[in-house]
């Protein structure tokens, strides 16, 4: 890497994430079936219909993987914890294989000195709340805090930070709107009724969390930088409306307690009843702020219905996932977000990385891409940081290669390559840049 520890601040934290449904291996330990389970065995949605069944088998090789992650010397892991192995029915009665895991994974991280950084929820909802509607239904919010009730009452006391779900966009745009995530619906008064289910949840889960006595809790938010497609004003009013509902929504959310006038023009009516009652809950306040960053997006207008824009492909170049690699669009949401949102509350990087067509050959993946990748959006972050936002730490995604959702497994996200037959970890040679980038 072209940075060591040391060209950070005192105190910078270094972690890496994954999710639970990426890694896990769903069939294990009694969990209860999820909406991406249904999602994935319908034709057509995931490549070759895979599904997160066996994924990585983290739940046997957890110790493994944990020892991986202190060998690399980061401070903190960021995991999250699946609704459905604590909760198979969503509601009602625990799983207590599922709890022990969550126990057991929780001091196992502890043993090695790293850093439990928690998200409670990483989208693989439990299947009988998805056949009452999921996050459509107002009762969501409700079951969410009686999750975070059960899962925190049991791990919380250990963990380093919290927050309730991440990337609320995924979870209602890409999943209601796009139909590209479960349960994969196009459908614009689902959408709306999703984002605010998803906001007031986020509220009531860190309402819990305060209850339990827990600190240091936040939000994971992913974003896109959106770059009009010409310098007409029809092009930036178009860029403006991406921005709205895939940036702004959320932070403007938690933090102002509104929605954004451009995204309330075509979701207003489709809004729950006194749906502005629910802003002293989603307000509640917070003690730092995430943000997941991959790409920005080329945004053109068009005469479709709203949000009458479409994206077109741009001249730089990209990552196996066809996503542009932009770093700039990292140091501007992070001085924006400081500058319009957050002022003083800390930030941290909750997700960056890269997907690669990382070849095993003779024991070894190269991966100089990925490295490259990394160094250009570190250097950003350091910017921010010199530029006196107050960007407390970094999570790259993604420890391992995992399930990528729709997109199954052939997009290695990891600094550890897996080979999907025999399980075998193999760490790629960015994780060995970061392990020695990381020495003290
Ligand atoms: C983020 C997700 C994560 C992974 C990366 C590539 O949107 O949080 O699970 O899919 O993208």
């Amino acid at each position: 890497m072209n940075f060591t520890r040391s060209d950070f601040p005192d105190g910078f934290l270094f972690g890496t994430a994954t999710s639970s449904y990426q890694i896990e291996g769903h069939k294990f330990g009694g969990a209860g079936p999820t909406h991406w389970d249904s999602f994935a065995a319908t034709p057509g949605n995931v490549v070759r219909a895979e599904d997160g069944a066996l994924a990585c088998d983290h739940y046997h090789r957890y110790e493994e993987d944990l020892d991986l992650i202190a060998a690399a010397g980061f401070d903190c892991y960021r995991f999250s914890t699946s609704w459905a192995r604590v909760l198979p029915e969503g509601r009602g009665a625990p799983n207590a294989q599922g709890l022990d895991f969550y126990d057991r994974l929780t001091d196992a991280m502890l043993a090695r000195g790293l850093k439990p950084c928690v998200t409670l929820y990483h989208w693989e909802l439990p299947q009988a709340l998805a056949d009452l509607g999921g996050w459509r239904n107002p009762d969501i919010a409700n079951w969410f805090a009686d999750f975070t009730e059960v899962i925190m009452g049991r791990i919380g006391d250990r963990m380093y930070s919290a927050a309730p779900i991440n990337e609320p966009w995924c979870v209602g745009w890409l999943s209601h709107f796009l139909g590209a995530h479960a349960p994969g619906l196009r459908d614009i008064r689902a959408t709306a009724r999703a984002m605010h289910h998803v906001m007031l949840s986020h509220g009531r889960a860190t309402q819990v969390m305060r209850g339990l006595g827990m600190s240091n809790l936040g939000c994971v938010f992913n974003m896109e930088w959106a770059t009009p497609v010409d310098e007409t004003p029809r092009a930036h009013a178009a860029a403006e409306v991406y921005d709205a509902y895939y940036n702004r929504f959320f932070l403007e959310g938690v933090f102002k307690g509104r929605y954004p006038k451009l995204v309330l023009e075509a979701f207003e009516p489709h809004l729950p009843k006194n749906w502005q009652d629910d802003f002293s809950t989603i307000q509640e306040p917070l003690d730092w702020v995430g943000l997941n960053y991959y790409t920005r997006k080329i945004i053109a207008p068009n005469d479709g219905p709203w949000p009458h824009h479409h994206e077109v492909p741009g001249p730089l170049p990209k990552t196996f996932m066809d996503w542009e690699i932009y770093p700039q669009g990292l140091y501007d949401f992070l001085v924006r977000t400081a500058r319009e949102y957050t002022g003083d509350l800390p930030i941290l990087i909750t997700e960056n990385g890269m997907s690669n067509a990382d070849i095993l050959k003779n024991g070894a993946v190269h991966d100089p891409e990925r490295i490259d990748y990394l160094n250009q959006h570190f250097e950003q972050a350091r910017r921010a940081i010199s530029d006196g936002v107050p960007l407390q730490g970094y999570f790259v995604w993604s420890l391992l290669d995992n399930y990528e959702w729709a997109l199954g497994y052939e997009k290695r996200f990891g600094l550890i390559h897996v080979d999907f037959e025999t399980l075998e970890r193999t760490p790629k040679s960015s994780y060995q840049a970061l392990t020695s980038a990381l020495k003290d």
